[in-house]
């Protein structure tokens, strides 16, 4: 038997290798995937997962407990409701490295700093197997983490790795396939918030004016239970949208500021909402990050939109204000993504304006002129030129087959990659993803797909909308922040944009997805492999 045996010289055409090749070649005894040495084979909820093996040479700067168990919390009066929620205890590192959201089950915040070495000893506690990855981070595939590395009741993973990321608004989520919108809509959602020092160096508003605020929308029953409906028709086609707007876990969320300046990082946490965000008394917002960190400069918009999994960062001064008034966050309306025939169900509708928070200005506190900082970080752009295929980019498309939303005409297979799904570690791509116009005419759907890619922070060069999809976009395309590093990028229904990425850290087995959190599944994610 050759060693050194590489499958995908057996890539031909359009062949897909798909799992039972692979699991020929593992139990051949042959590992599949070269570089990183572990066997090509999904773990199965009945076979034990075996925690990743800790080397004995990583160091951890900081190493936290973290177990993922149901709890029951006070949202309304009287009963209480049921939450899935992350527990952390901090066993060693810098007293900040972990904070807990006050009074929500989301959560924790996790704080590290570029460059650090992390070790996350995860239980799990659920009544069913899950799996945590960590959004935007770069990261391999067995700490990334893909889905087929599932932990089973019970047991523990030990997740090991140093931040290579920039300063940035990053969170961390269940991913089991098939799982992950249930599991996130009952509470599962925390922040990894990094730091660097070229961050540092700008005088941002740190400490408690630095807030993570996380958007999601869901459905209580009478008995203040959380409801999870997507079945029949609305299964998988508009995903879940939920009646009452959360931040941060809590419904008719008020923030409390004082007459200064706030660093505020929004996260969409929701599973298939998309917010256009703005303020009501009409200031524009100071834009300073998205997904990927800092943008070089900060941008001045009228509102921004952030679609499930993308990240916004905001700076804004109450100074102006006095104590005892109040503003709101808005989500306004938008169009462009009705649903057609099966826009029935929600009593929300994604487009529809409604009050996301309430911000009142309690106190008043004595401090200097504040002013964005005119320069927030660099930026090194990826030029078109420059990537392997510029000439011919690599197209994906969504569209609707068989009751579901697919990727180039596929859905996800656990151990499943399309040849045009495998790219080469070190090089840099262009890629045009497509929000399929046909499909959506055909189907009187026009859906939304934030597209999210793992593993890589890519730039977007590019948006393009199909004629006769004009008239939606343009409610929203002015509240698209394309400035900086992003992980995740909304199409409206119509619309093709074109990414830059590079493959530069780790060799392996990724996802990339639709971030709507039942299309992804319903099987809309499919895997890329990057080869060394
Ligand atoms: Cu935030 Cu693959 O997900
Ligand atoms: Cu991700
Ligand atoms: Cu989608």
């Amino acid at each position: 038997m050759k060693r050194s045996f590489n499958p995908f010289d057996e890539i031909k055409g359009n062949r897909i290798l798909n799992r039972r090749d692979f699991l020929q070649l593992a139990t051949l005894g042959v590992t599949v995937l070269g570089t990183e040495g572990f066997p090509f084979s999904s773990i199965k909820a009945d076979s034990p997962a075996t925690a990743f093996q800790t080397s004995s040479t990583f160091d951890p700067d900081v190493e936290i407990d973290l177990q993922a168990t149901p709890a029951d919390v006070s949202l309304f009066p009287g009963q209480p409701t049921r939450v899935w929620t992350y527990q952390a205890a901090l066993l060693k590192g810098d007293s900040g490295s972990i904070e807990t959201i006050a009074g929500s089950y989301l959560g924790p915040v996790i704080r590290v700093h570029q460059g650090q070495n992390i070790r996350i000893n995860f239980r799990n506690d659920l009544p069913e197997a899950s799996v945590i990855h960590w959004h935007g981070l770069r990261l391999s595939s067995e700490m990334d983490a893909h889905p087929r590395y599932l932990i089973n009741p019970g047991q523990i993973y030990v997740y090991e790795f140093q931040v290579r990321n920039r300063a940035g608004t990053y969170w961390f989520h269940p991913h089991p396939d098939g799982r992950t919108g249930p599991q996130v809509y009952h509470g599962l959602a925390g922040l990894f918030l990094v730091s660097d020092d070229e961050e540092s160096a700008t005088r941002l508003p740190s400490g408690e004016h630095d807030l993570p605020l996380v958007i999601q929308d869901r459905l209580f029953d009478g008995n203040h239970q959380l409801s999870y409906q997507t079945g029949g028709m609305m299964n998988g086609m508009d995903g879940f949208l939920g009646n009452q707007i959360l931040v941060n876990g809590k419904p008719d969320y008020v923030l409390p500021v004082a007459t200064r300046a706030y660093r505020l990082r929004l996260v969409n946490g929701s599973n298939s909402r998309v917010y256009k965000l703005a303020w009501s008394h009409g200031a524009p917002m100071a834009v300073i990050g998205t997904d990927g960190g800092l943008l070089e400069a900060p941008l001045w918009r009228e509102y921004v939109m952030l679609a499930p999994g993308e990240r916004i960062e905001i700076v804004v001064d109450f100074q102006k204000f006095p104590v005892g008034s109040t503003m709101r966050l808005l989500s306004l309306g938008f169009s462009g993504a009705e649903s057609g025939m099966m826009g029935g169900g929600a009593s929300l509708t994604n487009g529809a304006p409604f009050t996301v928070m309430n911000v009142v200005v309690v106190r008043k506190e004595k401090v200097g002129k504040f002013a964005v900082p005119s320069t927030l970080s660099t930026i090194s752009r990826h030029r078109l030129e420059d990537a392997v295929n510029r000439d011919k980019p690599r197209t994906f498309s969504t569209s609707f087959n068989r009751m579901a939303w697919v990727l180039n005409g596929r859905r996800f297979a656990m151990n499943e990659v399309a040849e045009n799904e495998i790219v080469q570690l070190g090089t840099l791509e262009a890629w045009n993803l497509v929000n399929d116009a046909g499909s959506a005419r055909m189907m009187g759907m026009r859906m939304m797909h934030p597209i999210h890619i793992h593993g890589v922070q890519f730039q977007v060069i590019e948006r393009q909308i199909t004629p006769g999809f004009a008239s939606g976009w343009n409610t929203v395309r002015a509240g698209y922040v394309d400035e900086g590093w992003k992980d995740t990028v909304l199409l409206m229904p119509g619309e093709r944009v074109k990414l830059l990425l590079k493959f530069e850290d780790y060799s392996g087995l990724f996802v990339y997805h639709c971030h709507n959190l039942e299309h992804e599944d319903a099987g809309m994610m499919r895997n890329f492999l990057i080869r060394a």
